[in-house]
């Protein structure tokens, strides 16, 4: 297939196209940001424009691809709450440029979209299923959200195929090491390695929640099978719709900086701050939408995404 990957120099669009250039897919990158590097040469083809301008949709078009896997946009929650205009510019204005141009002149490529468990807000239940209340706490969120359902209205109205993944917590790195998170990352796993490779300072944001240990609770997923899960969406019995991507198996933060401890032999210096506002005490997805069409799609425990994360830790470290 031709597939074209937006956002292809980030986390999760790049892992993408390693997947499917190792699945035989004919793979082009989009991306205002340089590529890492290490994904120099991956793709058949990259593209230095964002994904929006009129130039990025013309070569779109002309490469007529079978599906678009749309991986880019802002998103880190904090700092859209500071600022909403770049979150809903950013991904809802130029995503809805997209979709026109796949209604007008591609109605037959499939569009594969990365939304985010931010969509649901601060759930009653978990684990959270699809069709749960979706009650965003960010801007960030609130566009996903907003995606979602122009993505539904547009299948309805014009037929346009999509898939929408909805991450939840996504970790770890490529498991052969071509490829990992960029340095500086916000996230946990990301922020405890590299604290504990450069022997400095971790904080947990907050004991006092009302779980089991006191901590935030999250469903930690694989880059990879979150990689793989883009590639299997290609094929069109996947029906169109929504899709969690998780495990229903929650870890709280000190039992992931526990697992950590063990797999790296070290620690950094831990402490315990204030908790970190919006985060709800507890985000687990129930798979089962995504598991009942495509059967066993997760093969990384939380082991393995620590495990694969360090690599990549420790290999950045001995470039440098
Ligand atoms: N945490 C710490 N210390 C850190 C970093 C994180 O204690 O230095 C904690 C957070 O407070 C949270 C947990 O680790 O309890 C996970 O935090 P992350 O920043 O790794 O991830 P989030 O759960 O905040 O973010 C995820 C997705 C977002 C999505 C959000 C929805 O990465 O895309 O869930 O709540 F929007």
């Amino acid at each position: 297939m031709i597939v074209i990957v937006t956002g292809s120099a980030g986390y999760i669009g790049g892992q993408t196209m390693l997947v499917l250039k190792d699945a035989g897919h004919e793979v082009y990158g989009i991306d205002f940001r340089q590529p890492p590097e290490h994904l120099r040469g991956v793709p058949d083809g990259f593209l230095y424009q964002d994904f929006a301008s009129d130039a990025a949709l013309s070569w779109i078009i002309q490469k007529q691809p079978n599906a678009i896997i749309h991986c880019a946009g802002t998103s880190l929650v904090g700092p859209s709450v500071k600022n909403p205009s770049e979150y809903y510019n950013n991904n809802v204005a130029k995503t809805l440029k997209l979709l026109d141009i796949v209604k007008q002149s591609m109605p037959r490529c499939r569009l594969v979209f990365s939304s985010s468990a931010a969509t649901y807000g601060e759930p009653i239940m978990n684990p959270i299923h699809e069709v749960d209340p979706k009650e965003p706490v960010s801007p960030y969120g609130e566009s996903k959200l907003m995606i979602d359902m122009m993505l539904e209205s547009y299948h309805r109205a014009y037929g346009t195929d999509y898939v929408s993944f909805r991450y939840f917590n996504a970790c770890g790195a490529d498991p052969e090491g071509r490829h990992g998170q960029e340095p500086g990352a916000t996230h946990l796993i990301a922020r405890f390695l590299e604290a504990t490779r450069d022997d400095g300072q971790f904080s947990i944001y907050g004991d006092n929640y009302p779980t089991a240990d006191g901590t935030c609770v999250r469903d930690y997923v694989h880059v990879d099978d979150i990689a793989r899960a883009h590639a299997l969406a290609l094929y069109h019995k996947i029906p169109a719709g929504v899709y969690n991507l998780g495990s229903n198996q929650g870890f709280s933060v000190k039992q992931v900086i526990e697992a950590a401890g063990t797999i790296t032999g070290k620690m950094p210096f831990v402490s315990t701050e204030a908790r970190r506002a919006g985060d709800p005490p507890e985000l687990t997805a129930s798979p089962t939408k995504f598991d009942m069409v495509v059967g066993a799609w997760r093969h990384h425990n939380l082991d393995a995404m620590i495990q694969h994360a360090w690599n990549w830790y420790v290999r950045q470290d001995k470039k440098v």
